[in-house]
């Protein structure tokens, strides 16, 4: 387990620059209590307000991320933005490999791994994610998937550089609207094949350390006990998350639990 808890949210194509800063300010004010030592609050709204994001009062304390980034630093690429210009606006962590970037928008492993190479080189965190669809689950593949898509998005990545990759375990059927929550032994298996991997690519000392955190339909009741199995180091969280006032609740919530309970400071 690790001494932090890692909290964030992605914000997909919802809220405007105004929104996204009305929501920075209010969840930086609201989890203000909290010794950052203790969590890893972050935030990956839409590229259009990351420059007026990386300006709130609370950036100090809330890690700006971006939803997608290209692999390469210039060149004739329309519609993508690169490492580069992600590096003007402040960003610390790349989200690369998102379910709805696969799914939708097509993107393979080899994609992946070129996006995570390019974040390692500009010195960004990349969090890179994986996870089955219902038809692997159904064909009993998920693990092999799961092995697939580490092994692959990570090919090239020296353990030097593991110190600053996250991972990010979101089941495609368990996102999003209609999307179904992982039961959580389900999941801690799944993090549990995940770690396992990490450790083989990385070695043990090293893979231990690569913090693995769970999405898909995380809510109120369920991030309690997502957070408390063994591999799950913390929760990347959609719809729950994108009312400041509910993301600060679960949070605290979570926060309220060993071994994290010293780190809301005493008013
Ligand atoms: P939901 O929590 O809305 O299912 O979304 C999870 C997600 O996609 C985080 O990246």
């Amino acid at each position: 387990m690790q001494t932090k808890l890692y909290i964030g949210t992605n914000t997909k194509m919802y809220k405007t620059t105004r929104q996204t800063i009305a929501f920075l300010d209010e969840l930086g004010r609201l989890t203000q209590d909290i010794d950052r030592e203790c969590l890893e609050l972050f935030v990956i709204p839409s590229y259009t307000t990351l420059e007026a994001s990386s300006r709130s009062a609370y950036v100090s304390s809330i890690t700006l991320g971006a939803q997608n980034m290209s692999w390469e630093d210039e060149g004739q690429f329309t519609g993508e933005v690169s490492p580069l210009m992600l590096e003007e606006v402040g960003v610390r962590v790349i989200c690369i490999g998102h379910s709805e970037r696969r799914h939708i928008f097509g993107e393979d492993d080899e994609v992946e791994n070129k996006k995570v190479l390019a974040a390692l080189r500009h010195n960004f965190t990349p969090l890179l994610c994986v996870g089955e669809t219902d038809g692997q689950k159904a064909f009993g593949i998920e693990n092999e998937v799961l092995r697939a898509q580490l092994k692959i998005g990570l090919w090239g990545t020296a353990p030097e550089q593991a110190g600053n990759i996250w991972i990010a375990y979101e089941p495609v059927w368990a996102i999003g609207v209609g999307g179904i929550p992982a039961d959580v032994s389900y999941a801690n298996e799944k993090h549990t094949v995940i770690r396992e991997t990490l450790e083989e690519i990385y070695g043990k000392e090293t893979g231990a350390k690569i913090p693995i955190l769970y999405g898909g339909s995380v809510n109120n009741i369920n991030a309690h006990e997502l957070v408390q199995t063994p591999n799950i180091d913390g929760l990347f969280i959609g719809r729950s998350a994108w009312d400041a006032k509910n993301f600060s609740m679960i949070i605290h919530d979570l926060m309220n639990m060993q071994p994290y309970l010293l780190a809301t400071k005493k008013k």
